[in-house]
C-alpha cells in the first residue's frame, strides 16, 4: 500500500475513483474534526449558536464518513484508517483552539470549500469511470460542504 494510504495508484479510471473516494473520506474526516474541536473550544457572545451549528455540522459530516468508506469497500478496495493515513491525504490543517470565533468560522469555511473541491473532482473521475452511485455520492458530498458553508458565511455576517 502507498504511504498515502490508499489501497491503489491512480493508474485507471477505477483507481482514479478509488483515489478520489480516500481523499474525499480524508478531507471529510479532518473537516468533521475541526468541526467538533471547535464545538468545545467555541467561546464568544454567540456561543449558543455557534455550539449548536457546529454540532449540526459535525453530526452530519460524520455520518457521511461512513457512506464514503463503505463505498471504498463496496467497490472492492480497502478504506484509509487513522490519522497518518487521512493526515497523507488531506491538505486541511487541524483546528487552532485559541483563536477566537470569527477565526474558527472562517477556518471551517476554508475547510469546507476544500472539501468540496475534492467531491467536485471525485463526481468528474466517477463519471469518466462510468461509476454513478460513486459520482451520485461525490454531487450529494459538494452540496452538503457548500451548504454548511454557507450557513457559517450567514452566521458570521453580522
Ligand atoms: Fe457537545
Amino acid at each position: 500500500m502507498p504511504a498515502d494510504g490508499s489501497s491503489k495508484t491512480k493508474a485507471s479510471p477505477k483507481g482514479d475513483v478509488a483515489a478520489g473516494l480516500s481523499k474525499l473520506l480524508a478531507d471529510g474526516y479532518a473537516a468533521y474534526l475541526k468541526t467538533h474541536g471547535y464545538h468545545w473550544n467555541v467561546r464568544g457572545p454567540n456561543f449558543s449558536g455557534l455550539h449548536a451549528l457546529f454540532m449540526a455540522q459535525y453530526t452530519e459530516q460524520w455520518a457521511a464518513l461512513d457512506v464514503i468508506a463503505e463505498r471504498l469497500r463496496a467497490l472492492g478496495e480497502l478504506a484509509p484508517q487513522g490519522y497518518s493515513a487521512f493526515a497523507n491525504l488531506s491538505s486541511i490543517r487541524d483546528g487552532d483552539p485559541t483563536q477566537d470565533w470569527k477565526g474558527m468560522v472562517a477556518d471551517l469555511i476554508d475547510g469546507h470549500e476544500t472539501v468540496a473541491k475534492t467531491a467536485a473532482g471525485l463526481v468528474e473521475a466517477a463519471e469518466a469511470a462510468g461509476d454513478a452511485p460513486t459520482a451520485d455520492l461525490a454531487t450529494q458530498r459538494q452540496a452538503a460542504h457548500e451548504k454548511h458553508a454557507w450557513m457559517l458565511r450567514a452566521l458570521a455576517d453580522t
